[in-house]
């Protein structure tokens, strides 16, 4: 049984301030609620703050991205071993990294085995463009996706990584997927990936999330499916009152899940 799971991808936006206020508005919001992982992911330069208006809460702490060396002249590029102590996720491969900034699947495996090596725990995004979902491309390219990232990653080191499936018409785009059509491509694709390079064991063990388009409203539509493990919530996150309410909601469907 998983436990669910559900990060804020805070995209670039929020000051420093602006992030300090947020997280402390989620924890008051959050209140009471238990039997699931939460997490944040502000931009770099708020990390260290909002890391000190966490202590003591269950609430983790996520990069949005990260190189794959540990140091050297690659600038304007943060290292996990910069990372490390920082926070506790980092966002792998995020589509806006991918089509945005030139990220491949190749680089997407070195950051995931970096942030492996360095104790880091990935949450790793897959997801189709419109013309490859219109074009019936879906478990092709997401079964790629999934099988450039895990390559040279053990079976034991899967236990630290999340998928996020996220498809790129439905990020941010108000138009999500249909629960059952996200269930459809998390268990048939994405896990059914990592059933085939793993075994049923390991790959059972593996949190999915969904993400594209989360919102209070339709949270509990997602969560019902007995393969989505949580959201990677991006605008909706950025409302301490919205994200609590996804987390509400989301765990009130959530009976096929572990929630110790
Ligand atoms: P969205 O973004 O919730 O704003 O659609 C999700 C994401 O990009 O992770």
């Amino acid at each position: 049984m998983r436990k669910p799971f559900f990060a804020g991808n805070w995209k670039m936006h929020k000051t420093i301030e602006e992030a300090v206020t947020l997280v402390q508005e989620l924890q008051a919001a959050l209140e009471g609620i238990v039997g699931c992982d939460v997490a944040v992911c502000p931009p770099f330069p708020a990390l260290a703050a909002v890391r000190e208006a966490l202590v003591g809460s269950a609430v983790g702490l996520g990069a949005q991205n990260m190189h794959w060396e540990e140091q050297g002249a690659f600038t304007g590029a943060v290292s996990p071993l910069i990372l490390v102590g920082l926070c506790d996720y980092v966002i792998i491969g995020h589509s806006e990294r991918r089509t945005l900034f030139g990220e491949t699947d190749e680089m997407v495996n070195k950051k995931l085995l970096a942030a492996l090596t360095h104790g880091l725990k990935p949450i790793l995004c897959v997801g189709e463009n419109l013309q490859q979902n219109q074009a019936g491309e879906t478990e092709q390219f997401v079964g790629g996706q999934i099988r450039a990232a895990f390559e040279g990653i053990t079976a034991e080191q899967t236990l630290l990584i999340t998928v996020a499936y996220e498809p790129i018409w439905a990020i941010g785009t108000g138009v999500p997927a249909t629960g059952e059509g996200a269930n459809s491509i998390i268990g048939g694709t994405v896990r059914g990936t990592l059933v085939a390079l793993y075994g049923d064991s390991v790959a059972q063990a593996i949190r999915i999330q969904y993400g594209g388009s989360v919102k209070p409203g339709n949270a509990a539509e997602f969560m019902a499916q007995p393969e989505i493990d949580g959201a990677l919530v991006g605008g909706a996150s950025l409302r301490a009152a919205d994200f609590a309410e996804i987390v509400r909601n989301g765990l009130a469907c959530t009976g096929h899940h572990f929630s110790g």
